[in-house]
């Protein structure tokens, strides 16, 4: 039976940004833009982007060790991986499958989950969920999200707001008041449209003709998101922290979705709070999509801004639409020394053999596949 007070509490934390920084004045050198007008609508001032051979598993994979560091846990206690994501390395297998396994995380289940730049939000909250049940203790959740690769680098209007990156969070099972405290998930299907990338699935398939007209490319309505943000920011975090029964006045932080700060700064003014409650680092990374908010958490902790005993509130809005809010209370210190170095070793060494294993499966299984050809053959000579 499930203890009536089971919650998950956050107890280790990652992130991952490519090296390559890609700044405004660059993206000014061939688009018709500018670095002023970009600052000014948006507040970005430069994002990263993937080199060759990086990609939205091997982001991940990269949080989700420096999460399992922190909190100096051995993979295979995993229980779940849940990742967040709308630009996976293929539309199949799960990017959390392929994280699983360049984890060695033997026992844990894994699926992906797409809610657009909520997408954190969500997963977060079915990590939550699932520990609630007394089904799991151990979730991993991740947000990740190569958005340069589905940008149409052609459109000014949207190639400017966005950046790769992934974040990720442990989750444990406490029976104490800290963890998270209340979530809420929200969806409005009618505005599909605002926000899309029409083609390359099931509905509209790849073709010449798709590619010619750039269908394969982020599309959006900036105005009517803008309005739609600025509304639901404030309206899911008021709802999140009635729900935890905590008024605005007990929030120490807002991370919200780091999508531009003329949103961030609209919903701070609408909930009379001073903007310096608000976390924010778009400037410094445009708009991470589902890996927004997990690394704008980790810097905050990182930095010394989030304290053990503090409030937070989670607060994500995207493709959809959606929108999601989860309030925490913060319990975990930033671990202060060195991790016992048997452990350490031993997780260096269970990514080794995952890798061992993974080359050599692939090996055997094309192996036989190439017997089975052979096989066939023979038999019907
Ligand atoms: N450089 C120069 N000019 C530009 C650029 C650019 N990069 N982009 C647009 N413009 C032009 C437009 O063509 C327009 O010109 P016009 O007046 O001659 O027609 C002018 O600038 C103003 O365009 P608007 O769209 O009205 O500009 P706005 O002030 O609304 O800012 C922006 C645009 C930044 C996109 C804003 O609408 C916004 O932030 N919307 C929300 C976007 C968002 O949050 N998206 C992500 C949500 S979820 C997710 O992350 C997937």
């Amino acid at each position: 039976m499930p203890s009536a007070s089971l919650r998950a509490e956050i107890v280790g934390w990652g992130k991952c940004l490519p090296d390559r920084v890609v700044t405004n004045v660059e993206l000014a050198a061939t688009l018709d833009t500018s670095d002023e007008w970009i600052r000014e609508r948006t507040g970005i001032c430069e994002r990263r982007i993937v080199a060759e051979g990086e990609a939205t598993t091997s982001m991940a994979v990269t949080a989700a060790r420096q999460a399992l560091e922190r909190a100096d846990a051995d993979p295979r206690s995993l229980d779940l991986i849940i990742v967040a994501t709308s630009t996976p390395d293929h539309l199949m297998p799960a990017t959390a499958s392929q994280v699983q396994n360049a984890l060695g995380a033997a026992h844990a289940g894994a699926f992906d989950l797409n809610a657009g730049c909520s997408g954190f939000v969500y997963a977060l909250t079915m990590g939550q969920t699932a520990i609630a049940s007394g089904a799991f203790r151990t979730v991993l959740v991740i947000g990740a999200d190569t958005m340069s690769a589905v940008v149409n680098w052609d459109d000014r209007t949207t190639a400017v707001l966005f950046g790769d990156g992934a974040g990720a969070v442990l989750l444990r099972a406490t029976e104490n008041d800290y963890g998270i405290l209340s979530t809420l998930l929200g969806s409005d299907g009618a505005g599909d449209e605002l926000l899309m990338i029409p083609a390359g699935g099931s509905a509209l398939r790849a073709s010449q003709q798709t590619l010619d007209d750039h269908l394969h490319g982020l599309q959006m309505n900036g105005r009517q998101v803008y309005r739609f943000a600025t509304r639901i920011l404030p309206d899911a975090t008021q709802s999140v922290l009635l729900a935890a029964g905590l008024s605005l006045d007990a929030v120490d932080w807002v991370i919200p979705h780091q999508a531009n700060t003329r949103i961030i700064e609209a919903a701070a003014e609408r909930l009379k709070l001073p903007i310096d409650r608000f976390v924010v680092n778009v400037d410094a990374y445009g708009n991470t999509s589902a890996a927004s908010v997990p690394i704008a958490l980790c810097e905050a902790v990182e930095d010394g801004r989030i304290q053990p005993g503090q409030n937070l509130v989670l607060v994500g809005f995207g493709a959809g639409l959606t929108w999601a809010a989860a309030a925490v209370r913060w319990a975990t210190e930033k671990p202060a020394g060195r991790r016992a170095s048997w452990r350490q070793a031993s997780r260096w060494a269970l990514y080794r053999w995952a890798a061992f294993r993974t080359r050599l499966m692939r090996g055997v299984n094309r192996l036989m596949a190439r017997v089975g050809r052979l096989w066939n053959v023979t038999i019907n000579d």
